[in-house]
């Protein structure tokens, strides 16, 4: 398949691209587009056909159920209830934006089975990347869409990222600018109280106390303890990875300055700017994550595509010193974690 590249920030004739991106969602088509957190692979969320596509491109598992992004509020009223004080709440203060609320779906609602997994509950999201935002408003579709990512590997946080994993794979690619975060959005199950974070992001735990008050949200893990299922099936698959071994060295700098010494080109650090002039004599890849451990908003941003750069690099160890939690960093930890090879 010849994959379209189209870069509407770029282009002078806009509404010619949108009616062409409502013809292709209509015919079930593919496209990559940009929002905030990371691209995204959409599809028109009604029709099972295209959502499978989705499933297929990606070499995704057909149980992990995708999210839908729309525009304004009245595109929800006849597909989910978001009726709930504390939900309008969240939706008041955060959306458009790096949230994706799991909330009951109403009966009927035209949405793709597929896109839920059969599940009786939706993941949904505003996005507020102006592209993304252009395009929802414009195609008046509600779009399901997971990462643009191969299942498996890290993220894309640039156009070249969906590039290499999909093109030739899927009908259309928008072009844009790098995402803004660089992790994907907070995960917040709402048909529970207190509601769950089922996936830590940008918008912190303290970001939703702020709004509903202490108590009022608890972590997954906090639920798991509790005895009660996973709430986000996709939480359970090993992530993020890059095809190089991610080692935590547990230990001193000194230490693991002593062992990368002896090391080429093969083998990946990554550090903060701020250690540069203890690493210079050092011949292995060095990336700095940030400027140091407290620049979180940098760290995020940066993660997936300095995970992709060492995999173009043909590296094949990367090694990373522990980063102590915070309440900003949760989400930076998580996905880290989750890459870090447990052998
Ligand atoms: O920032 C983001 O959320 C990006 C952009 C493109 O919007 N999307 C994204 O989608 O990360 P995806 O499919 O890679 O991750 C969606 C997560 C998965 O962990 C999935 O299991 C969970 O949301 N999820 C989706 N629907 C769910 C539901 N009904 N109940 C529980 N978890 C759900
Ligand atoms: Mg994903």
């Amino acid at each position: 398949m010849e994959t379209e590249i189209i870069n509407i920030s770029k282009s002078e004739s806009k509404e010619e691209i949108y009616s062409k991106l409502t013809e292709y969602y209509k015919r079930g088509k593919l496209v990559a587009i940009p929002t905030e957190t990371v691209y995204g692979l959409s599809a028109n969320a009604m029709d099972d056909e295209a959502v499978s596509k989705i499933y297929e491109a990606k070499g995704r598992p057909s149980d992990n159920p995708l999210i839908v992004h729309f525009y304004e509020m009245s595109q929800l009223d006849e597909i989910v209830d978001y009726s709930d004080e504390n939900v309008k709440k969240l939706i008041d203060k955060f959306w458009p934006g790096p949230m994706t609320l799991i909330l009951n779906v109403k009966e009927n609602n035209g949405i793709s089975k597929k896109v839920t997994a059969g599940l009786n509950t939706l993941a949904v999201r505003m996005p507020s990347n102006v592209t993304a935002r252009g395009i929802l408003k414009e195609t008046e579709i509600l779009l399901a869409a997971p990462s643009a990512n191969t299942s498996g590997k890290p993220s894309p946080t640039k156009f070249e990222h969906v590039y290499h994993d999909l093109n030739g794979k899927i009908d259309v690619i928008i072009e844009d600018e790098q995402s803004d975060i660089g992790l994907e959005s907070t995960v917040i199950d709402c048909t529970r109280y207190p509601l769950v974070i089922a996936r830590p992001g940008d918008i912190t735990k303290e970001d939703i106390e702020s709004v509903l008050g202490e108590g009022s949200v608890k972590y997954n893990e906090e639920v798991l303890t509790q005895n009660v299922a996973p709430i986000s099936p996709g939480m359970k698959y090993r992530h993020y990875s890059p095809e190089a071994e991610l080692v935590l060295f547990n230990d001193s700098f000194e230490n693991l300055i002593n062992i990368l010494k002896d090391k080429n080109q093969k083998t990946g650090f990554i550090t903060y700017k701020e250690m540069e002039s203890r690493v210079d004599d050092l011949n292995v890849s060095i990336k700095y994550l940030a400027e140091n451990e407290k620049s979180v908003e940098q760290s995020n941003k940066n993660l997936y595509n300095i995970l992709r750069e060492f995999d173009e690099e043909k590296v094949e160890e990367i090694f990373i010193l522990p980063i102590e939690e915070t309440k900003e960093n949760k989400a930076l930890l998580n996905r880290l974690n989750k890459a870090i090879s447990k052998k």
